[in-house]
């Protein structure tokens, strides 16, 4: 609109320019004309020859010309209507003085209308003016309709600027409507909704974004199912047991108390067992909270080793296997050694308990890099390649058949590596059935301790 507005406002004022430029040009030829009407005695007009070339002349012309002598009196009129009149106005006052002059009026009865005054000149001296008033209308009707013109052009754009606006609104709207629908479902609970959102700008990516974290989400939610399936079924096993056990003895009522001391002492050892998978789920969900609560200590890597064997040796004893310890230097790093120590017993621990009697178990500290490195090398049942992937796994265990017979609950390392992980370090597992396994757990010697 003020893009019109201005070029409208240019085109009218050139528009006019030219015509007062083209006006005033006539006006100068018509008063040259009448100087030739001028007696070159008397240096008065000579009026009937004026009359004569004016009248062969004046049509060629648009508009009314007057010619007005220097006592303001009108000599001429081509509308033959005013003569021998006094003519005041201002321009024929200003162009008796020497002034070439057009001014537009509005006027009642003509509307746009242009007078042009143009001196007479004889010699140097001023005999006249050459008055000429020209409409303006239909210059001014031409203007208007460019103004139309231009104005319906300002409507057109306007309401193709919306057309076009309101296209790209939906166009960007529309994908933030699908993914705020999508994101609506999740929060009421289903989990892998995917959108189809395609294209590399930022709604792109941040579709993207949201279905990656979809898949996150449901991944997550199987984990939690999983765990919640496990631990019922890890818990009612015992629970089974037990309530086979007190059921045989209700069933029969005489039994020698032999058999119901043995029975009782099963159902003990029952109870034990869930006891240490609840104690150990306990110290899983301590360890999911703790994150950021490690009560980091400097502590020497090699005695709390040895307070482990130590702690252990008994029960390797029974089974005669030998644990022997390897050192080439004392390693003392930041650790919270409690958690530590609990990590550490449950690898050295299986170590005991899977491997067969008169077995070796090895232990190796050492520094690697910016790593302290603990092997444990024993030279039991060894794991299955296939089975290596999962032995982190809550509740996963090798052979089942085994395991039960040896108890556990299979949380074990699972803890261990929680452990591990967050004192930012790894536990890797090297295997050979039959043969062995080695432990292998690092833990960084310049720890953030956060
Ligand atoms: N040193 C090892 N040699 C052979 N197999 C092992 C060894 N350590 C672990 N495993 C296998 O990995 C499985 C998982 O070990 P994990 O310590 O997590 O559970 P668990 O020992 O069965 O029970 P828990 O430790 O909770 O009492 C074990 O059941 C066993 O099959
Ligand atoms: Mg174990």
């Amino acid at each position: 609109m003020i893009i019109n507005i201005f070029v409208y406002e240019t085109i009218k004022k050139n528009y006019l320019m030219e015509k007062e430029i083209n006006y005033l040009t006539q006006a100068n030829i018509l008063s040259n004309r009448v100087r030739l009407s001028v007696d070159d005695a008397t240096i008065e007009f000579n009026q009937l020859y004026l009359s004569q070339m004016m009248d062969e002349v004046s049509h060629l012309v648009e508009g009314r010309i007057l010619i007005i002598d220097r006592d303001n009196n009108a000599i001429y009129d081509s509308f033959n209507d005013i003569r021998n009149t006094k003519i005041d106005s201002f321009e024929v006052s200003r162009s008796l003085k020497g002034e070439r002059i057009a001014t537009i009026y509005h006027l009642e009865r003509y509307g746009e209308t242009m007078y042009v005054s143009v001196p007479v000149i004889y010699y140097d001296r001023i005999l006249g003016v050459v008055f000429m008033s020209i409409s303006l209308q239909e210059a001014f009707n031409t203007i208007n309709n460019v103004k139309n013109l231009l104005f319906f052009i300002s409507i057109l754009t306007l309401l193709l600027i919306a057309v076009i606006s309101l296209f790209f609104a939906n166009l960007i709207s529309h994908p933030i409507k699908i993914l705020t629908e999508a994101m609506q479902r999740t929060a009421q609970g289903k989990l892998n909704e995917k959108v189809d959102i395609d294209g590399n700008d930022e709604i792109g990516q941040l579709s993207r974004a949201y279905n990656f974290m979809s898949t996150k989400l449901s991944h997550i939610e199987k984990q939690r199912q999983d765990f919640v399936a496990n631990v019922s079924h890890e818990l009612k096993t015992p629970l089974s047991s037990m309530k086979l056990l007190a059921e045989s003895l209700i069933m029969q009522p005489s039994t020698d108390t032999a058999i119901y001391h043995e029975f009782l002492e099963d159902i003990d050892s029952e109870i034990d067992r869930l006891n240490e998978i609840i104690e150990s789920l306990l110290n899983m969900v301590d360890l999911d909270e703790e994150k950021l609560n490690l009560n980091y200590k400097l502590t020497y890597v090699n005695y709390l080793i040895e307070k482990i064997v130590n702690n252990i040796r008994p029960l390797a004893e029974k089974k005669n296997i030998k644990i022997i310890i390897t050192q080439w230097e004392k390693i003392q790093i930041y650790l919270d050694q409690g958690k530590i120590y609990q990590a550490l017993i449950n690898i050295i621990h299986n170590a005991v308990k899977y491997t067969d009697e008169g077995g070796k178990i090895t232990i190796n500290i050492e520094r690697e890099g910016r790593f302290a490195v603990i092997k444990v090398t024993d030279t039991g049942y060894g794991i299955p390649q296939e089975s290596l992937p999962y032995i982190f796994d809550r509740f996963y265990r090798v052979d089942s058949a085994r395991s039960r017979k040896t108890g556990g609950s299979g949380l074990g390392l699972s803890i261990s590596n929680q452990i591990v992980g967050l004192h930012q370090g790894t536990i890797e597992v090297e295997s050979q059935i039959k043969k062995g396994s080695t432990f292998i757990i690092k833990l960084p010697m310049d720890i953030n301790q956060l």
